[in-house]
C-alpha cells in the first residue's frame, strides 16, 4: 500500500521566476507526484538566488512539514547555478546515494548528466533532492529515484525494513 507522501515542489530559474519562460519542469514533476497519489503540499518557482532558495526550503521542511523536497534547475555549471550549494547549507545529513543513482541512470541517456552537480539530504524529516532543469532532465531524473521515495520517508519517520 502507498503511503500519502506530502511533496514541494521548488524550481529554481531567473528566467522562470520573471515569468519569461513556462515552468514546464515544475509542472511535470507536480503531475508525477499526484500521478502516484501523494499530495504537493507546497509549490515555488523563485530565481537563481541562493538566499531565496535557502528560505523557502527552510520554509517548506520547517513550516509546510513536506515530507519530500524536489528542487529544479540551477544544478550546471552556470555563474548563476546555485541550488546544490544552497542545499548543502539547509541539509543536516547528506544522503549521496540519491544523487548518484540519479547521474548513474542519467549518463547513460546523456552524457551530459555528468554537468548536473545536484545533491540531497536531509533537513529534520524531509528529503531533499536537486534535479535538473528541464522538463525532459526533472521527470527522468524523477522517475529513476520515484520507487525509493516512500519508504525513504517511511524511515525517516524511524520505521524499519519491509
Ligand atoms: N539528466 C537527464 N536525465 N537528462 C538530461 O537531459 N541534461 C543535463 C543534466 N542532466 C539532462 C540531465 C544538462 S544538459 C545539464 S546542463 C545539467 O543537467 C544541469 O541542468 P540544470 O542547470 O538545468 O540544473
Amino acid at each position: 500500500m502507498g503511503l500519502d507522501l506530502r511533496v514541494g515542489v521548488l524550481t529554481c530559474s531567473d528566467t522562470r521566476a520573471a515569468g519569461d519562460a513556462e515552468d514546464t519542469a515544475g509542472k511535470e514533476l507536480m503531475r508525477l507526484c499526484e500521478e502516484r497519489g501523494w499530495l504537493v503540499a507546497a509549490y515555488h518557482v523563485c530565481p537563481d538566488d541562493a538566499e531565496r532558495i535557502h528560505d523557502l526550503l527552510v520554509e517548506m521542511s520547517d513550516s509546510h512539514h513536506v515530507d519530500v523536497i524536489l528542487t529544479c534547475g540551477g544544478t550546471g555549471f552556470g555563474p548563476r547555478d546555485v541550488t546544490p550549494e544552497a542545499t548543502e547549507r539547509v541539509i543536516e545529513k547528506r544522503t549521496p546515494g540519491v544523487a548518484e543513482a540519479i547521474r548513474l541512470e542519467s549518463l547513460k541517456i546523456t552524457g551530459r548528466a555528468m554537468l548536473s552537480r545536484g545533491t540531497a539530504g536531509i533537513r529534520d524529516s524531509t528529503l531533499i533532492i536537486n534535479l535538473p532543469g528541464s522538463r525532459k532532465a526533472a521527470s527522468e531524473s524523477f522517475g529513476f529515484v520515484a520507487d525509493q521515495l516512500e519508504h525513504a520517508v517511511e524511515m525517516m519517520a524511524g520505521g524499519g525494513h519491509s
